[in-house]
């Protein structure tokens, strides 16, 4: 099997958004890993940190992907949705043509900690009505290798004696998504076929990716192949492993709006000060 080297790699930068939100910032839509736009680590005991959350505020044209790995966010959007997302829970927001939407911390003390990603929407999708796919703890499904195992949020993986389906399915991209745990000194080979975009953040312990160290906040970005191989250091590894379909078009972000092209940013903007985000 081919297996993808690590062609950069790229340190996460402390950062704040929303309210004041302590986070690092792994990488933004400038570092150009298509169809991938932006990974943010959130993660902190003080109340301080976090309490502030992400009041109302807008999207339009790709999608969010919050994962809790401590910690409990209420969801609200403009349509009177809401949902609460807990420990070891995803939300998969699809903006598309437009959502105005707060995440807000539900706890006052104790930990917070999880990811969220933006992954953009082909220019066909950009506009189309905005949905979610809230994913409960106990809906992922686990993936096992003798010496590791991956929680699969989406796409689907082979793994030692078998394949596992994630549990979010059906996005143009055909992304993958795990949450992978090498205990010390273990080892695996994840598959990542075909023409994706791939990389592998670590957020805890010490690792080797294709046999390069990386350390905890950085990120590999892989080249082509058909592989992947994970080596956890002297203490357990914990790392997210994405892949996708890279679109291919114009990228063009403001803020909050990821679009084709500057007139789109400039309706996404009008659209939302008339308050017709939406539609
Ligand atoms: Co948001």
């Amino acid at each position: 099997m081919h297996e993808r080297k690590v062609l950069r790699v790229l340190t996460g930068q402390p950062s704040s958004d929303g309210d004041g939100v302590r986070l690092l910032r792994v990488f933004s839509p400038d570092a150009g890993l298509d169809p991938f736009l932006l990974l943010d680590e959130f993660g902190s005991d003080e109340a301080a940190d976090y309490i502030g959350g992400f009041p109302s505020h807008p999207h339009r044209g790709f999608e969010t992907v919050t994962y809790m790995l401590e910690g409990r966010m209420r969801h609200g959007d403009h349509l009177g949705n809401s949902g609460l997302l807990v420990s070891g829970g995803v939300q998969w927001m699809t903006a598309g043509r437009g959502i105005i939407h707060s995440e807000m911390p539900e706890q006052v003390e104790g930990r917070m900690r999880g990811f969220q990603l933006w992954l953009n929407l082909p220019a066909a999708e950009k506009m189309k009505p905005a949905s979610y796919r809230d994913i409960e703890p106990a809906e992922l499904p686990l993936a096992r290798w003798s010496g590791a195992a991956a929680k699969v949020i989406a796409g689907r993986v082979e793994h030692d004696g078998g394949v596992t389906e994630g549990a979010v399915r059906g996005v143009s991209t055909d992304p993958l998504y795990l949450d992978i745990a090498v205990p010390a000194n273990g080892e695996l080979i994840v598959p990542v076929s075909g023409d994706r975009t791939a990389l592998v953040y670590l957020y805890e312990g010490g690792a080797r990716i294709a046999g390069e160290r990386i350390e905890r906040g950085q990120l590999a970005v892989l080249g082509e192949g058909e592989a992947v191989s994970i080596a956890a250091g002297e203490t357990e590894a914990r790392l997210l492993l994405l892949a996708a379909t890279p679109l291919r078009e114009p990228v063009v972000h403001y803020g909050p709006f990821v679009m084709n092209s500057v007139a789109e940013i400039v309706q996404a903007l009008a659209d939302f000060r008339a308050g017709r985000l939406a539609g």
